[in-house]
């Protein structure tokens, strides 16, 4: 059906033998799906994928966000995203189009109802620089010890977008309609995967207080599990050729992406998000 390699000993696997230019039958998605849950990250090798053969793969996962950055829609697929720095000429604006992905996050925490694949083709890459990290969030939690588990065991985190994007990154404020659409909300600290039932830390970048706790003690909380729950032993670091396509599972990893010289080369991604649960 397909072959499966995976990329290191602990998460992350590329898919080999899967042909997107037709939909999937049932079999082999569910076969996916099972690899999705087990490695939590998929990597496809590069190949031609239209933007309706995206969104079609994405609607087998679920339901697609909306993204309410409406500015980043993109081939006239509203459950599409583009990130670019090229200008209209194609050249390399030196512009990053999103510094928010720079940092430890996992996708769309800021809503109640979270990320659940996200699934990225990239379009254009450049020659060195751009890459995509995942590090993996049941072993984050795992590795904590029990002073620390009895202490976030109860915990809630309040994300908020317009935090991590106006305030933290000096990104475009979100407009009033955007902020209006997006109110902060609170998700547990450590969840439950809805499927594998295994337990991880949620927080990442947009997590901005811990309910019922001073906001400065709870952003210092934050930033210590931030980077206590990043592990190179659990983690996979990504450099892309054009033309790949990667799936990850935002309840159980977070992801960032790395500088690149945006005025010299050009990055192109083409992004959506499957929407998952309330996380519990
Ligand atoms: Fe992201």
């Amino acid at each position: 059906m397909f072959s499966v390699r995976p990329l290191t000993p602990n998460l992350g696997a590329e898919i080999r033998g899967v042909d997107f230019a037709h939909e999937l039958d049932e079999k082999t998605f569910r076969a996916l799906y099972r690899a999705f849950l087990r490695y939590q990250v998929l990597l496809f090798p590069p190949q031609d994928l239209s933007p309706g053969r995206q969104v079609a793969f994405a609607r087998r996962f679920g339901e697609v966000q909306v993204h309410v950055m409406n500015q980043y829609h993109a081939d006239g697929y509203p459950e599409l995203y583009r990130l670019s720095n090229l200008d209209e000429h194609g050249k390399p604006s030196g512009r990053h189009p999103d510094r928010g992905t720079l940092a430890w996050h996992t996708d769309g925490s800021w809503q109640r109802v979270t990320g659940q694949a996200t699934i990225i083709y990239g379009e254009v890459m450049p020659d060195s620089g751009g890459e995509t990290h995942f590090c993996d969030m049941y072993g984050a939690y795992e590795r904590l010890d029990a002073a620390w588990k009895g202490r976030i065991a109860n915990l809630r985190a309040v994300h908020n977008l317009d935090f991590s994007r106006t305030r933290r990154h000096g990104e475009d404020p979100l407009t009033e309609a955007q902020r209006l659409a997006k109110p902060p909300v609170d998700h547990p600290v450590v969840r439950t995967h809805p499927e594998t039932r295994r337990k991880c830390l949620y927080l990442g970048d947009h997590a901005e207080s811990i309910v019922g706790m001073p906001y400065a003690e709870g952003r210092a909380l934050i930033e210590e599990l931030n980077a206590l729950a990043v592990h190179a032993d659990l983690s996979y670091e990504h450099h892309w050729r054009p033309r790949e396509l990667i799936v990850w599972d935002n309840r159980c990893v977070m992801h960032r992406a790395t500088a690149y010289d945006a005025a010299t080369q050009g990055r192109v991604i083409r992004r959506c998000t499957v929407l998952g649960e309330v996380p519990a």
